[in-house]
């Protein structure tokens, strides 16, 4: 029998409303994803600071170039993390604020916003150009994005209990963000000892900013914890000829790790403190930290190669291939062949491939507590790249 183009047409009809349907459930979980940090989060709002202020955008082509062949606006090759869950979520890619405000468009946040800013600080960031004052910083600091964020709902979700229902049924990701408060010090090659009194100032303010979210009605939130910084190309590139102590099964800097766990032992102990006093909202820990451990720790599992491991992918450097004089996409234009095998794109940010496996193992693994996966089933993400929109 030859089916009719009418039961054809059907089964395509039934086909879409299926997937539709699939699609339905998934979006369910949060309306929208609302999304604070620096440059591990950061879709864009720098680089339009750079084209409207004599602020220094760090990331241009050939960042982007696994992507659509061009800089985006996001200090990688490809996607971030942001960009996989969005995606996995059924959502549109998260518009940056700073963009988005340009040209006008409230309207269209409303499923999700960007405040995160490359190069941005936990802690103000006139203090800290006073403390370890070398070069003017970019005013984006944790509190800032938060006031960008407050001034910017009116315009999103209108009056306060429209917005307060708004904030409820959005997936809030509260950082990755402290990080570039110690890699400032880090990058000048100060002692441990020196920059550790910080971390309790640091993880004050994402917990002030954490309360502030849920006292204005945030249910759902996702808290990232520091990296395993003594890993970074650049950080071992600065202090290579220290006398520092290696991890003899990953190469990393043991102190520096230790100095992330120090951070996100006492992170996870102030989180703990605020699940107890707000039982219905979901704080969730992002242990960036063993997600990107397990890769090192056994980096073949996971498609990177031995080389790939510790040095950047794109730099002009000898050992870890990196050079802070000589930086990726500003002196230097030395890319590898293969940057899915490289953990590092440039030394201090990582590759698409391993934004993806660290999506995969938090979002739909066990590194995010509670689990995110039991509070919200994603979809699988696609292998081939998402429909590239506008949102670019
Ligand atoms: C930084 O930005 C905030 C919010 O826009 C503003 O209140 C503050 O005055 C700014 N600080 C500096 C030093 O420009
Ligand atoms: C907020 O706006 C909605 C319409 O979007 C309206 O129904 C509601 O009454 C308003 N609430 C207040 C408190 O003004
Ligand atoms: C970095 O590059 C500069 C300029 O080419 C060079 O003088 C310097 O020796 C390099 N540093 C390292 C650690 O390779």
């Amino acid at each position: 029998m030859v089916p009719s183009s009418a039961s054809i047409l059907h089964a395509c009809f039934l086909l879409l409303f299926w997937s539709d349907r699939l699609y339905a459930n998934v979006n369910e979980c949060y309306s929208s994803i609302i999304s604070f940090g620096d440059s591990i989060a950061d879709t864009g709002n720098l680089k339009k600071l750079d084209s409207i202020s004599d602020v220094w955008f760090p990331c241009p082509t050939p960042y982007g170039q696994n992507f659509i062949g061009q800089t985006t606006g996001r200090c990688t090759n490809g996607r971030l993390i942001i960009d996989f869950l969005a995606e996995s979520l059924g959502l549109p890619l998260v518009q940056p604020y700073l963009r988005a405000k340009g040209s006008g468009g409230g309207a269209s946040l409303r499923q999700g916003v960007n405040y995160a800013v490359v190069g941005a600080t936990a802690l103000d960031s006139s203090f800290l150009e006073a403390k370890w004052h070398n070069y003017p910083m970019v005013n984006t600091s944790l509190e800032v994005q938060l006031s960008w964020f407050k001034q910017s709902l009116p315009s999103i979700c209108g009056n306060t209990s429209d917005c307060r229902n708004f904030i409820g049924r959005s997936l809030i990701l509260l950082g990755h963000i402290g990080g570039n408060d110690y890699n400032l010090p880090f990058s000048e090659g100060k002692k441990i000892d020196e920059i550790k009194p910080y971390v309790t100032l640091v993880i004050k303010v994402i917990i002030s900013v954490l309360n502030e979210l849920i006292a204005m009605g945030a249910r759902s939130l996702v808290v990232p914890g520091n990296f395993p910084v003594g890993c970074f190309p650049s950080v071992l590139t600065v202090y290579e000829s220290h006398n520092e102590e290696y991890d003899p099964i990953t190469g990393c800097l043991t102190k520096f790790n230790e100095f992330a766990e120090y951070h996100n032992t006492m992170l996870q102990a102030k989180l703990n403190q605020i699940r107890e006093l707000n039982p219905n909202v979901v704080i969730m820990y992002a242990d960036y930290y063993n997600s990107l451990m397990q890769i090192y720790n056994s980096p073949h599992e996971y498609g990177f190669t031995k080389k790939g491991t510790l040095n950047a992918c794109c730099g002009c450097g000898e050992q870890y291939n990196f050079n802070m004089t000589r930086i990726c996409g500003g002196e230097c234009f030395n890319i590898c062949d293969e940057p899915d095998t490289y953990v590092s794109w440039d030394g201090m940010h990582f590759t698409e491939a391993t934004y993806k496996s660290m999506f995969k193992s938090l979002f739909q693994g066990p590194y995010i507590t509670p689990e995110f996966y039991s509070q919200c089933p994603t979809k699988p993400i696609s292998q081939v790249g998402i429909t590239l929109s506008k949102s670019i």
